[in-house]
């Protein structure tokens, strides 16, 4: 296996004492605009355009049937896949949160309600350490800052990040100090809270947060602050590929036909689109057409506005929307977003917080599975996209759902007792329930 030792980017903004770093099959960084590459380090910005850099490998000594197998064999978290994510070779025995692995539902009840004869199935990451897809990017960026030496951990976000956040730092010895908008829900706040570290409420909406965060970055007060989704989002955003490393596994190393992402900043959604590129380059999945759908709450939807539209530039939108975890109104990766769904011949859709609430009921009735308003928004459109003949029934579908509903119990508020007996059997019968 190809380990690469590289000198790290010094002067970048927000930056500790970079050492050098070794960082497993990572390479190097590389603009998703110019192609301009740089050292690896805490930097996000291309120096020549601005654009954002990503992480470039150097997967070329690996053969498919010896990876397959020591992906096969490494541990039921994220971290068997190690050889393609940006980590030192020795991630494993550090302390780590250890998302991911899990299930992937065959929801054949739901599929049925929505029509659904291909094979339908739920990605069901609300099962993490913090109940979010978000484990799995923080757990990157840790890797990151350890290399790094930052010492604070930080972030902008929407909620579950915050969470996420918040516990990584808590078992890995790192403080925490991270910025949410401050009316989120109360399921949100208490878990970014309850670990110990600090939590700001900003007094505005996420996209406000973030420009403070940014702020913050080129001031002398963040100075050593690991910021996750910002001078380590390279790192961090790595880790939504295993997203898609794990449902082509699962499906028996197999690309799906359609997949149906919720999409705040879009990042999420461009790392899976790069994680399943990824598995066809590397030999792991046969090489077939797949198609990449995006979802949004209505009342946060300016890459479906875009994308209906025709536009390649996604104009901020004012969210307001009961999908808070969704609640980005100028989405960094929203052109990317664009370009992947136009590509693979998928949509971008959006659902309003009617037909969201009534998805997390629906999953919930038929699947068991409690999603928070994210999920509701994949299910809501999914449902959506087959009823308007863009997704395919008839095809293998995967849909995220990617939190859990106990965090956001307020969209689902007046769920409770069926009735209230007293403790005897004429009472049970009175009410109707013998
Ligand atoms: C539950 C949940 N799903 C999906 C997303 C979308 O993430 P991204 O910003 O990568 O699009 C978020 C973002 O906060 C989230 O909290
Ligand atoms: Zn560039």
């Amino acid at each position: 296996m190809a380990v690469q030792t590289v000198a790290s980017s010094t002067g970048a903004t927000g930056s500790a004492a970079t050492p050098d770093v070794d960082l497993g099959p990572a390479a190097a960084l590389s603009c998703r605009e110019c192609g301009h590459r740089v050292p690896l380090g805490p930097v996000f910005a291309c120096q020549e355009c601005f654009g954002p850099l990503e992480i470039a490998y150097d997967f070329s000594s690996y053969g498919a049937e010896e990876l397959r197998r020591r992906i096969e064999a490494g541990p039921a978290n994220i971290w068997r896949y190690a050889p393609l994510l940006p980590v030192p070779a020795d991630v494993a025995g550090k302390p780590n949160l250890n998302p991911g692995w899990t299930p992937l539902v065959k929801a054949d009840n739901l599929a049925r309600e929505l029509g659904v004869t291909g094979g339908l199935f739920v990605k069901d990451d609300s099962g993490n350490p913090t109940h979010s897809f978000k484990d799995r990017v923080v757990a990157q960026a840790l890797e990151a800052a350890r290399a790094f030496g930052f010492t604070t951990l930080s972030c902008s976000s929407t909620g579950n990040l915050a969470g996420a956040v918040g516990a990584a730092a808590a078992r890995a010895g790192f403080r925490s100090c991270v910025f949410i908008p401050h009316d989120l829900e109360q399921g949100k706040v208490v878990m970014a809270a309850v670990y110990g570290g600090e939590l700001v409420g900003i007094e505005g909406n996420y996209d406000d947060v973030n420009r403070f965060c940014s702020e913050l970055i080129g001031d002398p007060a963040g100075e050593g602050w690991g910021f996750v989704n910002v001078n380590l989002r390279p790192y961090y955003a790595e880790g939504s590929k295993t997203l898609a490393y794990e449902i082509c596994e699962q499906l028996g190393w197999r690309l799906p036909d359609q997949i149906v992402v919720p999409i705040a900043s879009g990042s999420q959604l461009t790392k899976i689109d790069k994680g399943l590129r990824e598995l066809i380059e590397l030999g792991l999945v046969e090489d077939r057409p797949y198609k990449i759908f995006g979802a949004q709450a209505a009342g946060c939807s300016p890459v479906s506005a875009a994308f209906k539209a025709g536009h390649d530039v996604v104009r901020p939108q004012k969210p307001d929307t009961i999908a808070k975890s969704l609640a980005i109104g100028n989405p960094a990766d929203g052109p990317y977003v664009l370009d992947i769904a136009r590509r693979t011949g998928g949509a971008v859709e959006d659902v309003t917080d009617e037909q969201v609430v009534d998805a997390i009921r629906l999953l919930a009735r038929t699947e068991g599975i409690f999603a928070e308003t994210a999920g509701g928004v994949t299910v809501g459109v999914t449902r959506k996209l087959v009823d308007s003949g863009l997704l395919d029934p008839s095809l293998t579908t995967v849909v995220l759902n990617t939190g859990d509903g106990l965090k956001t119990l307020d969209a689902v508020a007046g769920t409770g007792l069926t009735a209230t007996i007293r403790p005897n059997l004429d009472s049970f019968r009175e009410a109707g329930l013998a």
